[in-house]
Formats: structure tokens, C-alpha cells, sequence
């Protein structure tokens, strides 16, 4: 466990914040250990009715620590990393996002997987993944092509080019886009907290249905991409890519 990772509980909502700001929350291999480990007590909790996952109202997060994919890159299934993912994928209560600021990489494929997710009119969302040599992961090769067609999924999955907020819930990457960073993350937890007013077991059949037809699939892309990215964290073109962003800073 990680103090980078909050946890707060308010009624029926379990928030988790990412917390590590002199890194604009880049996620470390102990915080996807946390929150892999947080969304699996909350999917067994019966008190818990909804999870929100959250950064501050400047940042959301930077995406993974790039030092760690140089130190420690995920080496298969049981890295930290895909706990995260597949425990986000299988989460039978409902999920809600709130971003602001930067998400980059992760930490805008983790979008793809939540339930409601409500952004700032001016996030900046980005999936560098080819730039820094690698290959698009969390079933985003699959699901943004799906979601925005080929063409457009082809621009921010190739040229990892960047987004805001108000294109995102323009093409329904998110719920609503709102003034600003604290409107997004207060109207986020409201909503959140409406889920303590619906049955709770109507609730999780409904998620269950909106997500079942494709949730084996994702969870085979998912595998076919991290071992394709498991191999292209150790590519010279990679090395070179997340070396030359270490030197920068
Ligand atoms: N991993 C590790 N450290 C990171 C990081 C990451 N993904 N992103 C930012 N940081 C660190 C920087 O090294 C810097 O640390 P330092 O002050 O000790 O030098 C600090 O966070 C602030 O970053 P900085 O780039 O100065 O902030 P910014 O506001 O100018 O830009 C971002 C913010 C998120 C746009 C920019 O940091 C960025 O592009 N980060 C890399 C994102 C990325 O490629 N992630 C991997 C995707 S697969």
C-alpha cells in the first residue's frame, strides 16, 4: 500500500485519488498494486455501491512512472499493471472518473473502462504510445476504432495526438465535459453518490449486461497488447523514447 494512493470512503462511495503531484501522478507499480487491490475489496464489498477514481483538479495523471518502465517494466500478466486492468475490466459496481488536466497514456485507456466519466472542458488527453516506441494497451487498439471509427482512432493511437476534454465527450471517450477541473470532480462525486439511492443488485445486473458481450474479447486484447508492449518496453526504439524523456527532466 502507497500513501500516492488515497482512499476515502463516504457513504457508499469508495474515492481513490491518485497523490503523488511532484510526479503529475504518474502511476508507480506499488499504486496499480494499490488500486488493483482497493477496486477487488470494493467489487466484494456489499457497502460499497460505487467506486470514483480521481486525480486533483490540475492533474489527473501523467500515465506510468517512465522510470519504472525502465527500472521495472512489467514482465506479464502478474505485474501490477494488469491486476489493475483486469480488476477495472471484471469490477462489478459501478465506476466513475473524474480528470482534469493532463491524462496521458493509461491514463486515458483506463477511461475506456468506466462507467461515467466526466472531464474538464481543457484535460488534455494523449496516448503517446508509438512515439515512445511502444503499442496501444487496455484494449484501446480494439475499442477506439469501435467507438470513433478507424480514421480518427488512427490519429490518436499512431501520432498519439492530444485531445481535450470537450472533444472526449464530443466522442463519447467521456460523459460531460465541464468548466472546470473542480466542476468536473465535484460533478463526478455527485453522481458517484446517486448510486446510493438505486437498488444495488439492479445496478450490477445492469452493468453486467452493458458489458458482457464484449468482455471476454477485451480481456484477450488486453492480453494480446501487454505481451506485445512487454516485448517493445525492452526495443531499442523504446529505450531511446523513455531514456531521452528521463534526460529532459
Ligand atoms: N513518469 C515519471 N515522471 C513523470 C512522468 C511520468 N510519466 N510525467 C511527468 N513526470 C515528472 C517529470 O519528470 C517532472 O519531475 P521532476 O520535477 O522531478 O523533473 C515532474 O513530473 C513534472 O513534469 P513536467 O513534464 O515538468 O510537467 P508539465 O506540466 O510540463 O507536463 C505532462 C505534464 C504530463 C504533459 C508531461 O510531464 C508528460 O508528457 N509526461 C510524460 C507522459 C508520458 O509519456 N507518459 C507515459 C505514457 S505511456
Amino acid at each position: 500500500m502507497t500513501d500516492a494512493i488515497e482512499v476515502e470512503r463516504e457513504r457508499g462511495l469508495l474515492t481513490l485519488r491518485l497523490n503523488r503531484p511532484d510526479k503529475k501522478n504518474a502511476l508507480t507499480r506499488a499504486m496499480y498494486s494499490h488500486l488493483a487491490e482497493a477496486l477487488k475489496q470494493a467489487d466484494s464489498d456489499p457497502g460499497i455501491n460505487a467506486v470514483l477514481i480521481t486525480g486533483s483538479a490540475e492533474c489527473f495523471t501523467a500515465g506510468n512512472d517512465i522510470a519504472d518502465f525502465i527500472q521495472q517494466p512489467p514482465s506479464g500478466l502478474d505485474s501490477p499493471v494488469f491486476h489493475f486492468m483486469l480488476n477495472l475490466l471484471e469490477c462489478r459496481k459501478p465506476v466513475v472518473a473524474a480528470v482534469a488536466g493532463a491524462a496521458v497514456g493509461i491514463g486515458t485507456t483506463m477511461l475506456l473502462h468506466c462507467d461515467l466519466v466526466y472531464v474538464s472542458r481543457d484535460a488534455r488527453l494523449r496516448m503517446p504510445f508509438v512515439n515512445l516506441g511502444l503499442c496501444p494497451e487496455f484494449g484501446s487498439s480494439m475499442i477506439l476504432p469501435r467507438l470513433l471509427g478507424q480514421a480518427r482512432a488512427a490519429e490518436l493511437l499512431l501520432f498519439g495526438e492530444g485531445f481535450s476534454g470537450e472533444q472526449a465527450a464530443q466522442w463519447g471517450i467521456a460523459t460531460e465535459a465541464l468548466g472546470s477541473g473542480e466542476a468536473a470532480l465535484s460533478k463526478a462525486r455527485e453522481m458517484a453518490l446517486r448510486f446510493d439511492e438505486l437498488p444495488a443488485e439492479a445496478v450490477r445486473i445492469s452493468k453486467q449486461l452493458m458489458k458482457a458481450s464484449d468482455r471476454e474479447l477485451i480481456r484477450k486484447v488486453i492480453e494480446e497488447e501487454g505481451a506485445l508492449f512487454t516485448q517493445r518496453l525492452r526495443s531499442p526504439e523504446a529505450l531511446a523514447a523513455l531514456t531521452g524523456f528521463i534526460k529532459r527532466h
